[in-house]
């Protein structure tokens, strides 16, 4: 099971954020990384935690301005990144785009989908996985495995049918040892999360609790 962290723009202490994810994944074992802000991806990596980035354009080098290059993200420390986050959206061509790009930066690969159709439309594009995350429970406290069990285990149909090597994560209210768990025993082989570790005000105590029952 993979823990990714995203951090959005949320208001937090990254840097201690991340701290506690290098402790925590090295002490358990669980694979665990943190996704900041594009311009703090060299300060989270400093800090010895797995890092990833929230995005990456669809672009080569070269003449694009405001863009987040994939080269620069991997020159930052990161070893994967996260693509058409719901609050990120892209074109499909984009999507596509931004695959080719990582893959040049030699970037691991989770494509973020609002719904099971859109997984195995995602994972016809062949990235490392696929994220299935209902964007109407995204910062709520009830997390996916629960709300919505099926979308989990359909995403999980859906991107094998189509591609069976694509991996599948889950995202949307994930907070606790158990929300990690239920999402295992749905085929999920990583959650992502965010406000349950950047809101909190012990991120380290939800850490802990995130990889109690893995
Ligand atoms: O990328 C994961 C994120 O969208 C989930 O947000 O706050 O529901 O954990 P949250």
């Amino acid at each position: 099971m993979f823990v990714l962290v995203n951090l959005k723009a949320y208001p937090c202490d990254g840097p201690a954020v991340a701290r506690a994810v290098r402790e925590v994944s090295e002490e358990s074992g669980v694979r665990m990384a943190v996704a900041p802000q594009a311009a703090q991806l060299e300060t989270i990596h400093d800090t010895g935690a797995e890092t990833w980035a929230q995005h990456v354009s669809p672009v080569e080098q070269g003449s694009h301005t405001g863009s987040t290059l994939a080269e620069a993200v991997a020159d930052a420390g990161a070893v994967g990144t996260l693509i058409n986050h719901s609050e990120r959206r892209l074109r499909l061509a984009d999507i596509d785009g931004a695959l080719s790009a990582a893959d040049r930066a030699d970037l691991e690969t989770v494509v973020c989908a609002n719904n099971p159709a859109q997984v195995g439309a995602a994972a016809a594009l062949a990235p490392d996985a696929v994220a299935v995350e209902p964007p109407e429970l995204i910062g709520g406290d009830v997390s996916v495995s629960t709300a919505d069990p099926g979308v989990v285990k359909d995403a999980v149909d859906a991107a094998t049918a189509v591609d069976e090597d694509v991996s599948v994560f889950c995202g949307a209210g994930v907070s606790t040892g158990s929300d990690v768990a239920a999402a295992g025993e749905l085929g999920a082989e990583g959650v992502l999360l965010a406000s349950g570790v950047a809101k909190a005000d012990d991120p380290e105590a939800v850490l802990w609790d995130l990889v109690s029952e893995i």
